[in-house]
């Protein structure tokens, strides 16, 4: 869990990356990651990073992801999707007792105002119009995606973020690309599909049926559990599988699949419509962006931007007012055991890094390249002055503003997902 309630001395007790960045929290657990709340020597300002140790004997695999992740994710430039801005393949992280790890690492732009997990978990039920406006977001980041040949796999509450009244898609760790180097479109075997149950198409479990599957669909598919569970306040179904109950009303019965629904929450015919021709069994008859676009529900209200905005900040506030005593003791706790830690200054350790990483060493630099120039650019010249009211006040309690919310590992998600996180940075 993250707060941005950080003081003064924090930083001289925090650990340092590269000489360059505080790290101060850990604020979300990933498959094989950290993200941590980071702060610029420099600048003093706040960013996400995604760490990964790194050492002679990292596995290909692990490699594998973090520069698939970043090489893909850092293509972007686009107000939904979460902008890389800075990577890594050797860094040195150095924690205050002189100890000095060896990570691979990408900094982030970072969301302040945390999942739509939460927001779904710990608030009220949305109204069609709030979740409209959401939903408008979450497709436009998706549309770009596959406008420009990739698609995410793993569209979930939990990787849609939002930071200062935007949504913000995020974890590209199973992104890829649908045209290959030659051109050519890329097939999609079934058998090593990947992306989570609960948001997953049926014809991913077609296995014998069908060998290859549509994985732009697929995402479709995973947006409709989405708005449904925005709009009903429950999930459709645990999973799209020919075993379960729920799904299997909603291919055949589709009258008795919103009957048992509408004792949660009252919907219009066209949300109705919409979720099940996204849902629908067949991936060729489902919905497509383009038509969804069309779609009479997409037509109605939504809020105004202002309006947006404040609703979503409200929802916030009430999840972080739940929370903020809990983060603040903790790292408070976490800080004054380190001031009577002895601090110890060290070197940076040896760059001998695993073959993996380093077959990729070049490829890093050239992402960073770009990435340099992208920041140079007039346009983000401009972003980055127009965001420096995100720059950190040390010292200056930020208590109700920027705080944010992580969870403990991947299985509390469903249970209890606002618990806070162990302190892992020690
Ligand atoms: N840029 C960011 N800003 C704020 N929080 C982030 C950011 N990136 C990731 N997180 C948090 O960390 C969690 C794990 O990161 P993610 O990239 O989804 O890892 P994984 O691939 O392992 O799921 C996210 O669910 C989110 O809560
Ligand atoms: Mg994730």
């Amino acid at each position: 869990m993250m707060s941005l309630d950080i003081q003064n001395d924090y930083l001289e007790f925090a650990s340092v990356l590269d000489d360059k960045y505080y790290i101060i929290d850990t604020i979300g657990f990933g498959r094989y990651a950290k993200v941590k709340l980071a702060i610029d020597m420099e600048d003093k300002q706040k960013y996400a990073i995604k760490i990964m140790k790194t050492d002679p004997t990292t596995s290909q695999c692990r490699s594998d992801t973090f520069i698939n992740e970043i090489s893909t994710q850092a293509e972007f430039d686009h107000k939904h999707i979460i902008r890389i801005i800075y990577c890594k393949m050797n860094g040195n992280y150095k924690k205050i007792d002189g100890r000095v790890q060896q990570v691979s690492y990408f900094v982030m732009e970072l969301a302040n105002q945390g999942e739509l997990f939460q927001l779904l978990e710990q608030t009220q039920q949305f109204s069609e119009k709030f979740a409209r406006n959401i939903f408008s977001q979450l497709i436009k980041g998706i549309e770009h995606l596959h406008e420009r040949g990739v698609v995410h796999r793993d569209v979930k509450a939990e990787n849609i973020l939002f930071s200062n009244g935007v949504l913000k898609l995020a974890d590209f760790g199973f992104s890829t690309k649908t045209i290959d180097e030659k051109g050519s479109r890329v097939q999609f075997e079934i058998s090593q599909h990947i992306g989570s149950p609960e948001y997953n198409p049926p014809e991913l479990y077609n296995i014998g049926k069908q060998k290859f599957y549509n994985p732009e669909q697929a995402d479709i598919f995973a947006a409709g559990v989405i708005l449904f569970t925005m709009v009903i306040r429950s999930a459709p179904f645990k999973t799209s599988k020919s075993t379960d109950p729920y799904y299997s009303l909603l291919k055949n019965n589709k009258q008795s699949f919103w009957k048992i629904f509408s004792e949660i929450a009252d919907s219009s015919a066209q949300f109705k419509d919409l979720i099940e021709k996204m849902l629908d069994e067949n991936p060729l008859k489902r919905i497509t962006i383009e038509q969804m676009k069309q779609h009479p529900w997409m037509q109605g209200q939504m809020l105004g931007q202002t309006e947006f905005q404040k609703e979503l900040k409200n929802r916030y506030d009430m999840i972080l007012s739940q929370q903020i005593v809990k983060i603040t003791n903790k790292r408070d706790t976490k800080f004054s055991t380190r001031k009577s830690i002895k601090k110890v200054e060290t070197d940076n350790i040896s760059k001998s890094v695993s073959k993996y990483c380093y077959e990729n060493l070049e490829l890093i630099e050239q992402i960073n390249a770009k990435l340099q120039i992208k920041q140079h650019s007039p346009k983000e010249q401009f972003k980055q002055q127009s965001n420096k009211s995100e720059k950190l006040k040390v010292g200056i309690q930020q208590k109700q503003q920027n705080q944010y919310i992580s969870r403990t590992n991947q299985e509390s998600k469903r249970s209890s997902p606002g618990s806070p996180s162990n302190d892992s940075d020690n």
